[in-house]
């Protein structure tokens, strides 16, 4: 469904990511490992339309990135990014964001459902987020993320901040998706996590795909 072709990234005269091509296919769950500084965010920036290639082309479903309305592909390649960014006062105003960027009606009902979801059903919609811990920052950013559903989810470390529970409560919620169809690429560093429930695990290593491995 996203097929990423010969695709360089160059940022001052580094090259970040280096003539990579890769085949994400529907329903797949992906692993993305690789040491720190080796292009994973990149490519992911690269995947979700939030930068363009130096060199090479991405198209989803057979459509070049340039032909497809951005504003319509961030809503199909929806990115989580590494920090967490609520950039809204309120825990409501963060969650009905995706709404309001569609022109539709704020689902609150699901809203509050998704919040329990993430264990933060104690909160109410109009609590502030200006002193909430890094972990439930993250969980609303998450609950954010999911008020629609986009055809493919690329998770950047979502769940460093949290604990053994709540990392497992958030990860079972993601999996749920994928059985639902939605292709996940997940970057992780917790090598338990990138062993269990993948589909396939490759490796960056300088900006290249150093290997790719089929998980059962
Ligand atoms: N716009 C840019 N200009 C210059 N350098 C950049 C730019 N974007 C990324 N880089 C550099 O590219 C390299 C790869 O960055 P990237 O964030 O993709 O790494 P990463 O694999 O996600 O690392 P980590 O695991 O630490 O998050 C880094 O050295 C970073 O400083
Ligand atoms: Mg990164």
């Amino acid at each position: 469904m996203l097929q990423i072709k010969d695709v360089s990234y160059i940022a001052d005269d580094r090259t970040i990511i280096d003539d990579l091509s890769f085949t994400v296919n529907k329903g797949e769950t992906i692993a993305v490992v690789g040491p720190s500084g080796s292009g994973k965010s990149t490519l992911f920036r690269l995947m979700s339309n939030l930068i363009s290639p130096t060199k090479g082309s991405i198209t989803l479903n057979g459509t070049p990135f340039e032909q497809i309305n951005p504003e319509q592909l961030r809503m199909e390649v929806s990115y989580l990014l590494q920090q967490s960014d609520l950039f809204e006062p309120t825990i409501g105003l963060n969650l009905s964001f995706p709404a309001r960027v569609r022109n539709e009606k704020f689902d609150k009902k699901h809203a509050k459902q998704l919040l329990k979801r993430v264990g933060m059903g104690h909160y109410n919609l109009d609590a502030s987020v200006s002193h909430l811990s890094g972990g439930e920052r993250q969980r609303i950013t998450i609950a954010r993320q999911l008020m629609y559903i986009p055809q493919i989810l690329l998770l950047d470390e979502a769940t460093s901040a949290l604990d053994a529970k709540n990392r497992e409560t958030i990860e079972k919620m993601i999996f749920d998706l994928a059985n639902e169809g939605v292709t996940i690429m997940w970057i992780t560093h917790n090598d338990d996590q990138s062993m269990r429930n993948f589909s396939k695990r490759i490796k960056i290593v300088n900006g290249k795909i150093e290997s790719e491995e089929n998980l059962s």
